[in-house]
Parts: structure tokens; C-alpha cells; sequence
């Protein structure tokens, strides 16, 4: 492939010529992107539907990338697309939807009530007992790596821009996907493997802060994130302590068609009293 430029659109995949990539993404989203991080690169342009009512998604998988996406400019990047006004009809323009003054006022008034500090507090925890938990935390983030439950973001380019070295237009619907991006080849070994240990302290200091963001990054990023993980590691601490929990599967079918990554349906697990 030819060095790109600053004008050149990002690459393609090869697709149906009449409906692009709409199949693919139908039948799975995050399975599409992770395909053309893999095949086609890290800024990547998919396009679905017929002739006529087109839609450009244009995939940023690097985290540089990401970053620019998430931190670079709240004006450049906005949640004014399809996907928040969808939210918004039914949540209201509250802190998750809202932009500009409005979303400033909101966040200063909360963001007191959710730091680390006042979370612990409301859960009666000292430093010392959090500590304790710190096994069990990066086991659930590395659950959270493999499935991200907010497994991609969008947001509406306002004006043009330019990532890897590839010309972005204005209007365009900008993807950042996690499932993607915490399995990059290049920033995670053996992607597919399941390993707490890349959640010690240091290996954590030591990586791109934009290589996993289950919880967005930047301004937007998500303010329930430390209730959100205190919550989750104390109803698994304990659920462990009391029993040892096994399943036959080897994989868990993915829904995808919620804004959140669950499974299809029930999955099956044994647990056997401790
Ligand atoms: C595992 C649980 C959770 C996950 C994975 C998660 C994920 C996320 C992500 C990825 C974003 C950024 C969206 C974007 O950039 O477009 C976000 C934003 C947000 N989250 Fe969460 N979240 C979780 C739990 C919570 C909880 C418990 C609360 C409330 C107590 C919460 C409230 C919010 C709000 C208000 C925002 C918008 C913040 C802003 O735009 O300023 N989330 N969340």
C-alpha cells in the first residue's frame, strides 16, 4: 500500500459492492471491527447500506487515535450523532447526552459526589480492606478487557480532521471501539488470553493510557467508573469466597444488538460451595 497522505481517505475493506459492509456489521459490530483492525489498519473506513442511503463509519483502533477522538477537542468531536439523539429521546439531555454549558454545569455539580475517595467512604471501606480487593480488581479488568460492556463510542467530526495520516471530513460518524483496541495487536500480547497480571500497577503505568478505555477517556469519560468497579469487585469477592464457580464453555456467544455486551442468553455455570 502506497504511503498515505494527508488527503487520502482511510482504506476500506473488501466488500459487497452493493451493500458494503452492512452484513458484516449486522450480523456482528464488534466482530467487523476487530476484523479490519487486524486486516485493513488502524484508521479504517466502512461503509453500509445501498446506494443512495450510504453511511460512512470511519473506525479509529490506535490509541493515539482514540485519544484525539476522546480528548482532542470536545467542540471537534460532539455526541451530536444518530446514536446520542436516540439516548437523549429517552434519558433526556442529562450529563450522558448533554453538550456544551449545559454538560459543563452538570458534570462540575456531580463530579464531587463520584471521586474514589467518596465512593470508598460511602461503602464503609478503608484504604487498607480496598487493598485487599486488589487481586479481584484486576481480574475484573481484565474480564472488562475481553468484554468491554461498552464495547464502542461514537462521535459526530464537527469540522474535518486528520488521524494516522488520514483525511477525516466534516460530518463524519467516528468510531472508537473497545473490544477493538483492547485486543491491538501491538499493545496487548497474546490479545486473546486471559491474564489479570497485565493489571499490576506497573504494567499499567507502563501502557498507552487510550489502549483500554471501558470507560471512555477525557472530558466524557464515564463518572460512575469508581462506584461502578467498587460495586463489582465486592459482589465478586464475595460471591468467591463462598464458592468456587466453573462453566464447560469454551465461548460465550456475544448479543451485540444493545448498547451494552451481554451474552446470548443464559450461560451455564456450576458453583460449588467452598
Ligand atoms: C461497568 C459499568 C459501566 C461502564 C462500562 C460504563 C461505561 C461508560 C462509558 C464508556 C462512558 C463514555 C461514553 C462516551 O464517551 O461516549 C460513560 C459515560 C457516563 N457514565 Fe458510565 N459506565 C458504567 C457505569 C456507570 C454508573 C454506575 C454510572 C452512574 C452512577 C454511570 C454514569 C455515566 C455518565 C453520567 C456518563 C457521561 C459522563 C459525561 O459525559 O460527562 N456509568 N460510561
Amino acid at each position: 500500500m502506497a504511503a498515505p497522505t494527508a488527503t487520502a481517505p482511510p482504506p476500506h475493506p473488501r466488500a459487497n459492492p452493493l451493500l458494503g459492509s452492512a452484513l458484516d456489521l449486522r450480523r456482528s459490530q464488534i466482530r467487523t471491527y476487530e476484523r479490519v483492525m487486524r486486516e485493513v489498519g488502524d484508521v479504517v473506513r466502512l461503509t453500509a447500506g445501498p446506494p443512495g442511503m450510504r453511511i460512512d463509519l470511519y473506525c479509529v483502533f490506535h490509541p493515539d487515535g482514540v485519544q484525539r477522538v476522546l480528548a482532542g477537542s470536545r467542540e471537534g468531536y460532539t455526541k451530536g450523532n444518530r446514536f446520542y439523539s436516540e439516548i437523549a429521546r429517552t434519558l433526556g439531555w442529562g450529563l450522558l447526552t448533554s453538550e456544551g454549558e449545559r454538560w459543563q454545569r452538570q458534570r462540575r455539580l456531580i463530579q464531587p459526589l463520584f471521586t474514589r475517595r467518596q465512593i470508598a467512604s460511602y461503602a464503609g471501606l478503608m484504604a487498607e480492606e480496598a487493598a485487599l480487593l486488589a487481586r479481584t480488581t484486576m481480574a475484573l479488568k481484565e474480564a472488562m478487557r475481553l468484554y468491554p460492556p461498552a464495547y464502542a463510542v461514537g462521535r459526530l467530526l464537527v469540522d474535518g480532521d486528520e488521524i494516522g495520516g488520514y483525511a477525516l471530513p466534516a460530518g463524519a460518524n467516528v468510531v472508537v471501539c473497545q473490544y477493538a483496541t483492547h485486543r491491538h495487536p501491538r499493545f496487548w500480547e497474546r490479545p486473546e488470553a486471559f491474564d489479570p497480571d497485565r493489571f499490576t500497577p506497573e504494567r499499567e503505568q507502563a501502557r498507552h493510557p487510550y489502549a483500554y478505555f471501558p470507560f471512555g477517556r477525557g472530558p466524557r469519560a464515564c463518572i460512575g467508573s469508581h462506584f461502578a468497579m467498587l460495586e463489582a469487585v465486592i459482589a465478586l469477592a464475595v460471591l468467591l469466597k463462598r464458592f468456587r464457580v466453573s462453566s464447560g464453555l469454551a465461548d460465550v456467544p456475544l448479543d451485540t444488538q444493545g448498547i451494552t455486551l451481554r451474552p446470548q442468553g443464559a450461560v451455564p455455570v456450576h458453583l460449588t460451595a467452598r
